[in-house]
């Protein structure tokens, strides 16, 4: 059976934790074993999320978070300055080791794409300078990077994770402000 994307249900939660398992055990993300990972993976704003399922598995997993403009990390306000309206995040986008190559999350990255366009919302995301794929990926779906940071969480390492911020292919462009 071919992989097909599709909202996720709360039926689809304990698929999508058996997932995000092979993704923790492989590539540490997320960095720590979340306490309660359904939880986790349901995000306070979260507006929606997809899955992409082979059979009765899921390989892959997006959600869209919507943000307040106020509650915006400073370092993407320093650069996209502050938006009029709410804004959506790219959130706990992963495929597991076995489904990855195959474009899966490049199409997740589409559909999340569709419906902030639908909503008329800009989208950004973070993602963590150890995140090598992650960040090829992006960048390869026109995603632009506007600001870096360091976060108080740890990474893998121990260190303070570094950030990097990107607006979405649909964002307007908008000069980087000095501090
Ligand atoms: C990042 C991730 C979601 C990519 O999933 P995927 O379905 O394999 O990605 P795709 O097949 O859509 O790849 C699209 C592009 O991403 C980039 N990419 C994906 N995997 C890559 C890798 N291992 N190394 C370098 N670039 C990679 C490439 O540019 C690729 O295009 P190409 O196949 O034409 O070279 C997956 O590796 C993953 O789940 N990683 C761990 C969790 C994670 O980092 N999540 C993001 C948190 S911000």
């Amino acid at each position: 059976m071919s992989p097909s994307i599709r909202p996720r249900t709360t039926e689809d939660l304990h698929a999508c934790v058996d997932a995000l398992a092979t993704v923790h055990a492989s590539d540490r993300y997320p960095v720590d074993w979340p306490s309660d990972p359904g939880r986790w993976l349901t995000p306070s704003g979260l507006v929606e999320a997809w899955v992409v399922v082979e059979g009765s598995d899921v390989v892959g997993h997006v959600g869209l978070s919507q943000l307040d403009a106020a509650t915006l990390e400073a370092p993407l306000t320093r650069a996209i300055g502050t938006p009029v309206g709410p804004v959506g995040s790219i959130t706990r986008l992963f495929v597991t080791p076995q489904g990855r190559g195959h474009g899966h999350a490049t199409r997740l990255l589409d559909v999340v794409g569709t419906k902030a366009a639908a909503l008329g919302i800009p989208l950004v995301l973070d993602v963590s300078d150890d995140g090598h794929a992650a960040i090829s990926l992006y960048e390869r779906a026109g995603w632009r990077r506007v600001a870096s940071a360091r976060a108080e969480w740890l990474n893998a390492a121990g260190e303070n994770a570094l950030l990097h911020y990107y607006v979405g292919p649909g964002a307007a462009r908008k000069p980087a402000q000095s501090e």
